[in-house]
């Protein structure tokens, strides 16, 4: 069976997979590792980068027995460490999905927005972070989702989240690098993602020799968790249209 491994957004946790791990359990198996400091995994000390997350991932799947080709994909956060995996370890991919993300690196006025949230969740808490950067998250605002992501982010420590905003204020830029990328790239967008917008989507498509652009209807930034059917269906049918097997 193949491997999927799919990695999350900031600041939540591997639990923002589960409607995916089980609709798509039956093709795949669906690996769902915490990024470093949240869920069960711990900062490492000096802190980490998207690189370094790669590393980790890389020994990971190792430790896990695993030497086949993967196919890997992140959402947001977790699309920038599967585009730092993309360009550490093109050969261990089958393919790749990076979904509501982009390539580029935080412009100097992000980056000075990223230090003042480090100093706002410093005062504050997950669950407070999370509150602001709500509207932003989802399209439809269902209550549901609403308590889902709120439930996932405030489980996440202060020292999580900070260390993850350094690494996400410090990464670097990978949009040169895309046109390197030998293997098939799904891209996937909510239509109505605030944070990262079709536009980020259709420019990474410009620099992506096989890439397949889909768009989620009725989706924001997670639309993952605000459209579950279609995101994982994009995928599937993706994998079977590109041959993903075959290559
Ligand atoms: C995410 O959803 O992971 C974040 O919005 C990424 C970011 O802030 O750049």
């Amino acid at each position: 069976m193949e491997t999927l491994v799919l990695i999350h957004a900031f600041p939540l946790d591997r639990g923002m997979w589960q409607s995916q791990v089980e609709a798509l359990a039956d093709r795949f198996r669906v690996l769902t590792p915490d990024v470093f400091g949240f869920g069960d995994s711990p900062v490492p000390a000096g802190g980490w980068t998207m690189d370094s997350m790669a590393v980790e991932l890389a020994a990971w799947l190792d430790s896990l027995g695993i030497r086949d080709k993967v196919i890997l994909g992140g959402l947001s956060m977790g699309g920038y460490i599967a585009l730092a995996f993309a360009k550490r370890f093109p050969e261990r991919l089958r393919g790749l999905i990076l979904a509501d993300t982009r390539a580029d690196a935080d412009t100097p006025e992000a980056r000075a927005t990223r230090n003042e949230t480090i100093d706002f969740v410093k005062a504050n808490s997950a669950a407070v972070l999370i509150e602001k950067m709500l509207p932003k998250l989802l399209a439809t605002n269902s209550p549901s989702e609403v308590a889902r992501v709120k439930e996932l982010a405030s489980k996440q420590s202060v020292e999580g989240v900070v260390a993850a905003l350094v690494a996400l204020r410090d990464r670097p830029d990978s949009t040169a690098a895309m046109k390197a990328f030998k293997f098939p790239t799904l891209v996937i967008v909510g239509e109505h993602d605030a944070i990262t917008p079709p536009a980020l989507a259709e420019a990474m498509m410009a620099e992506l020799p096989q890439g397949t652009l889909v768009t989620i209807p009725g989706a924001g930034h997670l639309a993952n968790l605000e459209q579950p059917a279609a995101f994982a269906e994009a995928i599937r049918t993706w994998v079977m249209n590109a041959k993903i097997h075959e290559s």
